[in-house]
């Protein structure tokens, strides 16, 4: 397993681009298969997750071919309605299939995806949209079993006790799109990766009103097409370099960092007189070389609010703000696996329930921590490159997963960082 060496203290100059969404890839991937038809994907990020993916809808039959940097070409023409536990355990976004599989198939198995390390990730709102559209749902083996055999549309309420949900929301567009009837879903989840899935599945032939918005209108079509689809640019990578950016000082362009999907951060950024300012509709600009950063009070939401994948980050950077910040964990109240690595760093952080209260601003040292998720890796090496010294983080599988050759990176804005080769 490798880690990364970053010795703090550089100040980070010039230019980083954002790539493909991750989580728009994921539940993309899955909607291929809703057709026999060709499927071309285009900016899609070279992350372990996508290839993780690509090689989970090719074990279900479907040909895959990756011709160039960011295009991925894929084609079901045969498809099995098993995605089988060794497949699925290890990633839990491979649950997206379940909505596919039922459309085109009208059957699946589809296995449970376990926790992780932010949380339960039940998906008992998933299964109830699928009942919701008349499927016959059981648990059997560790498998959810769909019989979608008297599919029709219907109308769903999807939001559970913490709002809505993302890939359950993909899942139940995805099989109402060949569902008979019309499918109104209230509180759906409005986040830009969920409205990227559905302007492909229009492509594809698909007809779908409300994207973007907490009501989606799907009316059901016998067949859908294939199509060519360019993945929108990932948000959270663009908030993720925002901070890496001020926590080294630097004087970083982001560009591909579009200012309407930022908007939550953005504000929590600006009442914490972080110094950025917006270049267009896409791109950010950050000098961060005499910031001086207030404290803040920040709490996750569904989109439109601040993002749970951008938590880690800023309680990061919040380690360098003058004063007492407050950030309240809503979607995923355990998502801290950061916090104590933090403080192994000299972070001066309380847990208290949902909420981490940051003291700052603290003289942060290098340590030798560990990363245990993808968002958590994000925020150990933030508070590397503010921090004094050497900081060697292990088990950057995670970070790889979900940031595109993020080392070399930084390493180009002029960080001090080596990614060490642990063969192991
Ligand atoms: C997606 O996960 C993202 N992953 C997560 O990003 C992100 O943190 C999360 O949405 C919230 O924004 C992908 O898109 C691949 P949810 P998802 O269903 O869809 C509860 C990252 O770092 N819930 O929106 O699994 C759930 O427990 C990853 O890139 C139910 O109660 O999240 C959580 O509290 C981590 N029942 C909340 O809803 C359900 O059936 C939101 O979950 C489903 C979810």
């Amino acid at each position: 397993m490798d880690s990364l060496l970053i010795k703090g203290g550089a100040h980070l100059e010039g230019e980083v681009s954002v790539a493909g969404a991750k989580n728009a890839c994921l539940p993309i991937f899955a909607a291929t298969l809703l057709t026999d038809q060709k499927c071309v994907l285009k900016n899609v990020p070279e992350l372990s997750d996508v290839r993780f993916m690509a090689e989970i809808v090719a074990e279900m039959g479907a040909e895959v071919s990756n011709p160039a940097k960011g295009v991925w070409e894929i084609q079901a023409k045969n498809l099995s309605h098993v995605a089988p536990y060794d497949l699925v355990r290890k990633m839990r976004a491979s649950i997206c299939l379940l909505g596919p599989l039922t459309a085109r198939l009208r059957k699946a198995e589809v296995s449970l995806p376990g926790g992780c390390v932010i949380g339960a990730r039940p998906v008992d709102l998933h299964i109830k949209g699928l009942r919701a559209l008349g499927c016959g749902v059981e648990i059997e083996r560790g498998f959810i079993c769909v019989d979608a055999k008297k599919m029709r549309g219907a109308q769903i309420y999807l939001g559970g006790r913490f709002g809505s949900t993302v890939t359950g929301t993909a899942n139940i567009v995805m099989a109402a799109v060949l569902a008979p009837g019309t499918t109104v879903i209230e509180n759906a989840a409005c986040e830009p990766e969920i409205t990227d899935m559905c302007k492909m599945l229009s492509g594809m032939g698909a007809i779908i009103d409300g994207a973007g918005s907490p009501t989606l209108t799907i009316t059901g079509v016998s067949k859908l097409g294939g199509t060519e689809h360019t993945v929108l640019p990932d948000r959270i990578e663009a908030g993720t370099w925002i901070a890496l950016a001020a926590a080294a000082r630097g004087k970083v362009l982001i560009k591909g960092a579009q200012k309407k999907h930022l908007g939550s951060f953005l504000d929590v950024l600006e009442r914490a007189e972080c110094p950025f300012e917006t270049r267009g509709n896409s791109s950010i600009f950050i000098d961060a070389s005499s910031m001086r950063l207030k404290p803040v009070e920040a709490t996750t939401l569904p989109y439109p609010g601040f993002p749970t994948d951008l938590q880690a980050q800023l309680c990061a950077l919040m380690t360098q703000a003058n004063g007492i910040s407050v950030i309240t964990e809503r979607i995923y109240p355990e998502r801290f696996m950061h916090v104590p690595e933090l403080c192994r760093m000299g972070a001066n952080i309380v847990r208290e329930g949902p909420s981490a209260i940051i003291s700052g601003k603290t003289k942060l040292s290098g340590a030798p921590v560990m990363a245990s998720d993808l968002r958590a890796s994000a925020a150990l090496v933030i508070a590397a490159l503010a921090a004094k010294g050497e900081t060697l983080v292990s088990r950057i599988y995670h970070l790889d997963r979900g940031y595109d050759s993020i080392d070399r990176k930084l390493a180009e804005l002029g960080a001090k960082v080596e990614r060490i080769k642990n063969p192991d």
